[in-house]
């Protein structure tokens, strides 16, 4: 496996800077006065930044302080609201090198694809404040004479705002600008492993002049995060993380009846049809399996491959996987960065171990912990691929969430389908053909909330739903203008101007 040298020259020995949570437009410590370290996970010396380690009275002010703003953000006109959100795209666009740099740091990504990231949040951002001006509802005609109908979206109220450590910025971008163009007040809860991706995004919320208390943020681990699923005055939480958490929060909202919009897990695949151009499809299976070293919940974790190609196309993705360059993402060169921390690295060699010796998989190339030098110091994998990989074995059920793939041979496209469509999950598919008709019915018949015909299974654009099917969320969609069902809610007008009293269902219509 090659190995990118770490970039050593870009860490600064400097005191560990220190970040606060965002209250009520206030930059304030955690009411416990605690702090944890944001670690670099290419490198372990790196302590990128201390941030308070909020609890559940810091969730209440946080809480208390959206409630003060939630009138007057509310009657503030949309298209006035949108204004803000335009000038905050600018300061994003303005300060994207430093974040990007910033969230490599953190997160360990590699630079461009941290750049993508915060493209990401940008395009959002840009697109998502365009509804201030739209934001459509409808006339309908009502069934009485002289009598109008409408619907129009209003506001749900506070918005808990749960993120995850894979997309540090363009994750909190699809669900505060949504909610912030619908008229909601936000607390959002950092993911702890990139916090300053967050805090990135909320300062820029300050800085383009979003009112105090619209935008609030605290840091932490899991007590701030229930404190604000379980907090009264939160009408909605919308969360993006694993499926196990994910459901503890589904069950506590349906206990309060609070709208809660949930994206979790996936166990995605790409089909590789006998037809297909085989040098683009192990290209696409490299980008999609190794991407974000493998932590997108779009990753491309299972290769379904034609039995007459299936040589052919192992030989030529080992031989590439072979030539990738793990390494610290700040170092231009570097293709594949760290995982996100020991208990991540722990879990994927775990799912190795198995794919090993419980499910007897071959495997293909990688495996291994890299330790060698200053990698000792991060924690990274080699990137790794299990071939002769059969439905119903363990890894190519379960998410792994790490630069593992698995490629598994089919003969038939129906055999291919029911493959990919045999797991819990159901977010992303794709499949490479040059056959339009395989190409169509495999659209139509893959369960998934999205669907790729010749690239891999990431590279959502913004302005189209983003989601999946059975376990992978509970039905919402995030991004497009779909996600606007999930931050507005619908009010039904009637205006009667008859002036005198008119019974819907019950008074009979002169026609
Ligand atoms: C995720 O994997 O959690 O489609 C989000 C993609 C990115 C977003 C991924 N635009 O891969």
């Amino acid at each position: 496996m090659a190995q990118a040298k770490p970039a050593k020259a870009k860490i600064k020995k400097t005191a560990v800077k220190s970040y606060h949570n965002y209250i009520g437009g206030e930059w304030v410590k955690s009411s416990s006065g605690e702090t944890f370290d944001n670690v670099n996970p290419a490198n372990t010396d790196d302590i990128v930044g201390r941030f308070p380690k909020s609890t559940a009275e810091d969730v209440n002010a946080a809480v208390a302080a959206a409630k003060d703003a939630a009138t007057k953000w509310r009657q503030t006109p949309a298209p006035k609201r949108a204004e803000l959100l335009f000038t905050l795209a600018e300061i994003l666009r303005d300060n994207k090198d430093r974040y990007t740099e910033e969230m490599t740091r953190e997160m360990g990504k590699v630079l461009k694809e941290a750049g993508g990231d915060v493209q990401e949040a940008i395009d959002c951002t840009y697109y998502t404040a365009g509804e201030g001006r739209r934001l459509h509802g409808f006339t309908t005609p009502a069934e009485m004479k002289n009598k109008f109908a409408m619907c129009v979206r209003q506001p749900v109220g506070i918005c808990g705002l749960i993120t995850p450590f894979n997309f540090p910025m363009a994750i909190p971008s699809w669900k505060l600008i949504p909610a912030l163009v619908c008229g909601n007040t936000v607390v959002i809860k950092s993911g702890e492993d990139v916090p300053l991706s967050s805090l990135n995004l909320v300062k820029a919320c300050e800085q383009a002049g979003i009112p105090k208390g619209v935008v609030n943020l605290v840091n932490g681990f899991a007590e701030p995060g229930a404190a604000l699923v379980g907090h009264d005055d939160v009408r909605l939480i919308s969360f993006t993380g694993s499926t196990d958490t994910g459901r503890i929060i589904a069950e506590q909202c349906a206990r309060d009846n609070k709208i809660v919009s949930l994206e979790m897990g996936g166990k995605n695949a790409i089909i590789v049809m006998d037809d297909a151009d085989v040098d683009n499809a192990v290209e696409g299976s490299l980008w999609g399996a190794f991407g974000t070293s493998g932590q997108r919940c779009t990753a491309s974790s299972r290769l379904v491959v034609h039995k007459k190609i299936y040589k052919k196309f192992v030989e030529k993705l080992v031989e590439k996987v072979k030539g990738l360059r793990v390494g610290n993402g700040l170092d231009p060169k570097t293709e594949v960065g760290p995982v996100i921390h020991e208990d991540a690295m722990q879990r994927i060699q775990g799912y190795i171990h198995i794919g090993k010796n419980i499910d007897k998989a071959k495997l293909a190339v990688g495996g291994n912990r890299l330790t060698k030098g200053d990698l000792a110091k991060g924690w990274f994998l080699e990137p790794t691929v299990f071939t002769d990989v059969k439905p119903g074995m363990r890894i190519e059920q379960e998410e792994i969430f790490g630069p593992v793939t698995s490629v598994i041979p089919f003969s038939t496209l129906d055999e291919a389908i029911e493959i990919v469509n045999g797991v819990k999950y159901g977010l992303s598919s794709a499949i490479y053909t040059q056959d339009v008709n395989k190409a169509f019915y495999a659209m139509q018949e893959l369960y998934t909330g999205i669907c790729y015909v010749n690239s891999a299974t990431i590279g959502a654009e913004v302005h189209l739903p983003f989601g999946g099917t059975k376990a992978t969320g509970n039905g919402h969609r995030e991004a497009g203008t779909q996600v606007l069902d999930i931050f507005s809610e619908w009010k039904s007008l009637y205006v009667d101007y008859s002036g005198k009293l008119q019974k819907a269902q019950i008074d009979a219509v002169e026609i």
